[in-house]
């Protein structure tokens, strides 16, 4: 098995980088697109345990990843609580009921995960089976925040301004609805665990629009309450935009810190209290030449240094990226990772 993205995460020095992309899994690759329309939509998709284990699978023959990540949605959470999604061509999710009050609370209810969510543990099942230990299989859940978020907006927001407005109009239904996504989201990971993920990552990606005070009220315990449950296996936190968050998340019982670009690698180091980090190429040094992307990728490892580093990109991969950029990216990750260890 290849196992160095699992050795990493523990701390232990390996003999090169570890690398997969965020959003590997469908959006670039002409093999998703075909999948992708053979059915209804992406919803049917995640819901058809084949076809999800399908595109799992895909960038790992095709790309050459050091990790496969379940295919699935952060939204399925919601859906779960009592909130159907549907996924508009070009626009994104769209929910037709939100939760707005302290009454609406009683129309959800925290996810019964094994009837709620049984086609993801289906998908990760079969696509341990067909990984063979090729690599090791990534689950993941979206972080409290950012899941609130679209429950109480209904859709992408460039800055979730309803969602935000509850924690200073509505601070005490905003923690009972946050606590409804955290025992969801943790009975969720653990039973994905129990299924087969080998490591999971949680995902706040609208961390950056709260102020750091909030965070530590709204965010933070909640991802640490997830942290301190999760026990079996190695996490990854990856909280965009959240530069001020670095130190707490350092303190949290992850093992590994996810950055975006914005985030300064050797100040970051000083901050996470010897964790592992994972980041943090711009997806946009993608769009570069060849010869560009592999410059970018270069410098990126030499910043990290060849220990407690999983390469990936700073955000998930753009939908128009060309696939073989990625390749040049994850080939410099492997070539020039093992030339740093001497
Ligand atoms: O990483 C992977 O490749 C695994 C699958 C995965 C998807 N979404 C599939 C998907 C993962 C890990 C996610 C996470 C996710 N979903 C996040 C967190 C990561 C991030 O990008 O910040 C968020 C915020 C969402 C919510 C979401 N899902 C949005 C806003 C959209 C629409 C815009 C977009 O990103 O494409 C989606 C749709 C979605 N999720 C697609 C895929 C492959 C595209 C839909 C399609 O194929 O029709």
């Amino acid at each position: 098995m290849n196992d160095l993205i699992l050795r990493t995460a523990r701390g232990e020095k390996t003999e090169r980088t570890p690398v997969w992309l965020m959003r590997q899994a469908g959006r670039i690759l002409p093999e998703y697109r075909a999948v992708r329309s053979s059915v209804s939509g992406f919803v049917e998709l995640c819901q058809t345990p084949e076809l999800a284990c399908e595109v799992t699978i895909q960038p790992v023959d095709l790309l050459g990843v050091d990790a496969a990540i379940i295919f699935s949605d952060i939204l399925v959470i919601p859906e779960a609580m009592g909130l159907p999604y549907e996924m508009v061509e070009k626009r994104g999710p769209f929910f037709p009921n939100t939760v707005q009050t302290e009454k609406d609370l009683d129309k959800i209810r925290v996810a019964d995960v094994q009837s709620d969510l049984g086609y993801v543990l289906d998908a990760i099942k079969l696509t341990k089976k067909e990984l063979n230990d090729r690599v090791p299989l990534i689950g993941f859940a979206g972080a409290p925040f950012t899941i609130f978020c679209y429950m109480i907006e209904g859709q992408g927001s460039k800055t979730f301004s309803k969602a935000k407005k509850m924690f200073y109009t509505q601070p005490e239904f905003s923690h009972k609805l946050l606590q409804m996504i955290t025992d969801s989201t943790i009975a969720y990971l653990k039973a994905q665990i129990e299924a087969g993920a080998d490591m999971i990552q949680i995902f706040d990606s609208w961390a950056g629009i709260l102020s750091p005070e909030q965070y530590d009220i709204f965010a933070m315990p909640y991802i640490n309450q997830i942290c301190d449950s999760i026990t079996e296996v190695p996490k990854t936190v990856f909280a965009k935009g959240a530069y001020f968050a670095r130190e707490a998340i350092g303190k949290s019982n992850c093992n590994t810190v996810g950055l975006d670009w914005n985030m300064d690698v050797a100040e970051s180091r000083k901050l996470v209290n010897g964790k592992v980090l994972q980041g943090n190429l711009d997806p946009c040094a993608l769009y570069g030449s060849d010869k560009d992307v592999e410059k970018a990728t270069i410098k990126m490892l030499d910043t990290f240094g060849p220990d407690h580093h999983i390469a990936n990109l700073g955000h998930g991969v753009y939908p128009d990226i060309d696939p073989e950029k990625v390749k040049v990216f994850i080939n410099t990750v492997k070539e020039y990772s093992a030339k740093m260890r001497g």
